[in-house]
């Protein structure tokens, strides 16, 4: 009898994906963080030594992965738009609708980067995340906004027309509630000095999911050019205290 009739358990599964994945790597072994598989519901990490032993002639990936799109040798901002941010679409919307709005270049900015977390990243706590990202290359105003975009979403501000967004009663149920962090970072935004900029990003995002919007990055580079640091070393190269995540996105599957 076939060994694969009976249903596989989730480890063999991850197991024949392993193969799977090195076979398509020719020489290298691409490893996947402890994050991906927890992902999956599966609380466990590739063991290194077995691994090895299994592919006694591979060596590990320590760099680029060539199943990626690559990147330039000094990768800038815009390259990770291009080649690492998984959708593109409600970033330029919400970008776009600030432009018309006639906002400042930095609320801009904040709209057009304020979900480079879930692009590239991560979903929970993606504001926070995004917020780092950035910190060392833009003006605090943009990444504070960022930041707290993650709290004042849950939010009304009937002075500039923001109700709590419909899409979220459908997402999370109506009788969804923040958790205790999120109140306190609302809380303590309310009467910050950059409070609007954040509240610009929601007020500009709820508008920003249609499918069929004409949307343009080049809208943006010279915005980018102004108010994003770019390190002239490549971001990623730069040693900033962000560095290492965006060579994590560069590089997602390098050993260690
Ligand atoms: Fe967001
Ligand atoms: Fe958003």
């Amino acid at each position: 009898m076939n060994e694969h009739a009976k249903p596989l358990t989730l480890s063999e599964r991850a197991d024949e994906l392993e193969e799977h994945m090195m076979h398509e790597l020719g020489e290298r072994i691409a490893t996947k963080s402890t994050l991906f598989n927890i992902a999956d519901g599966n609380v466990e990490m590739p063991n290194g030594p077995a691994l090895k032993a299994a592919n006694p002639d591979k060596y590990f990936l320590m760099g680029a992965d060539p199943r990626l799109p690559k990147m330039p040798a000094k990768p800038t901002l815009i390259d990770y738009f291009h080649n690492r941010f998984a959708s593109l679409n409600h970033l330029l919307q919400s970008a776009t609708h600030a432009l018309k709005g006639g906002h400042s270049e930095k609320v801009v900015l904040a709209c057009l980067l304020h979900d480079i977390g879930v692009a590239s990243f991560i979903r929970c706590d993606h504001g926070y995340w995004g917020a780092q990202m950035i910190e060392p290359y833009v003006d605090e105003e943009v990444s504070w906004a960022v930041r707290t975009h993650q709290a004042l979403r849950f939010f009304p501000d009937p002075s500039v027309g923001y109700e709590y967004p419909e899409m979220y009663i459908k997402y999370f149920g109506a009788d969804y509630k923040p958790e205790p962090y999120i109140v306190r970072e609302y809380e303590r935004a309310r009467n910050h000095k950059y409070y609007m900029t954040s509240r610009l990003i929601c007020v500009n995002d709820i508008y920003s999911f249609d499918p069929n919007a004409k949307v343009d990055l080049n809208d943006f580079v010279d915005i980018i050019g102004r108010n994003f640091r770019q390190p002239e070393e490549g971001l990623g190269f730069d040693d900033s205290p962000s560095a290492h995540m965006w060579r994590t996105l560069m590089w997602p599957t390098r050993f260690l």
